[in-house]
């Protein structure tokens, strides 16, 4: 984990601090997040995929009181979430930190610990990626690692060869050209090379704040790259507004079809509703 100086810490934290106060806090708001869980209790879906960034600068009432939201959410067996660069803005111990969320984090019992973190339900497959790092001030960027890699290569093989959809949860976009430098992943192209190699049924992702739909190359044909807006952003630009994504999955020993349906904040009715769905992935023949 890289080290910086007390002095970036504190100027870096400080920054966000700012950041939070003068202008994202009018933005992000508990009661979008209320609304949401609201909508979800109506559309109950079987798990919950949450990409990051629980925190704005990593402090410990912060991860208290995001552990508290997740509970909200639902138990942590129907709950998967992984970090965001957020929750690592400055290196913080572990127990005063994602400790707190231990079990949201955790792979099944019997798939190891660290990253990436495994689930399996039923047909599917979910496979957690942290990206998650300190970076100096102004800086957002993430990094899979090459250890992490090499697991990821194993796993997405060994779920592959089962038969299983596989759905990668991720938080900086993978796909180039999508953010700046100072916000990117920065080896998306040897992460994209392990995707191209051992293929992926779906690659969802945050860090945008906005919806985005790409695609990556993958052995047979190419990996579905989605990107989801915050849960709680109110802010005046519709692109932006709270939103999330409902995936209907079908199939079964390597074939599936996936659906994407939007559920996005309406501040006209105060509530989430329905906007727009689109076919993702189509069986094969
Ligand atoms: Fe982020």
């Amino acid at each position: 984990m890289p080290l910086f100086s007390l002095e970036a810490v504190r100027s870096k934290r400080v920054l966000g601090w700012l950041s939070w106060h003068l202008r994202r806090r009018r933005r992000y708001r508990p009661a979008v997040l209320e609304a949401l869980l609201a909508d979800l209790a109506q559309t109950a879906p079987d798990h919950l995929a949450i990409t990051g960034d629980l925190t704005q600068i990593a402090l410990e009432p912060e991860f208290r009181e995001a552990a508290a939201w997740l509970a909200r959410f639902g138990s942590p067996d129907r709950v998967h979430a992984i970090p965001g660069n957020h929750d690592a803005y400055v290196a913080v111990p572990s127990e005063r930190g994602w400790q707190l969320w231990s079990e949201y984090l955790a792979s099944d019992r019997g798939e190891g610990d660290g990253y990436p973190s495994v689930r399996v339900r039923g047909e599917i497959a979910l496979v957690g990626i942290c990206t998650a790092q300190p970076t100096p001030p102004l800086a957002a960027t993430g990094r899979v690692g090459r250890d992490q890699l090499t697991r990821l290569d194993g796993v997405l093989e060994r779920l592959g060869a089962a038969g299983l959809c596989r759905v990668l949860l991720i938080h900086h976009p993978p796909v180039a050209g999508l953010t700046s430098r100072r916000r990117s992943l920065r080896d998306a192209p040897a992460l994209g090379e392990v995707l191209r190699r051992r293929g992926a049924e779906l690659v969802l992702h945050g860090h945008l704040h906005r919806t985005t739909l790409a695609s990556l190359p993958g052995p047979e044909r190419p990996v579905p790259v989605i990107g989801v807006p915050s849960a709680s952003h109110a802010g005046p630009d519709p692109a932006r507004c709270a939103a999330y994504h409902l995936y209907d999955i079908e199939g079964s020993r390597g074939r599936f079809a996936i659906r994407r349906r939007v559920r996005a904040w309406d501040p006209a009715i105060g509530r989430f509703a329905a906007r727009g769905s689109n076919e993702l992935l189509s069986a094969p023949d």
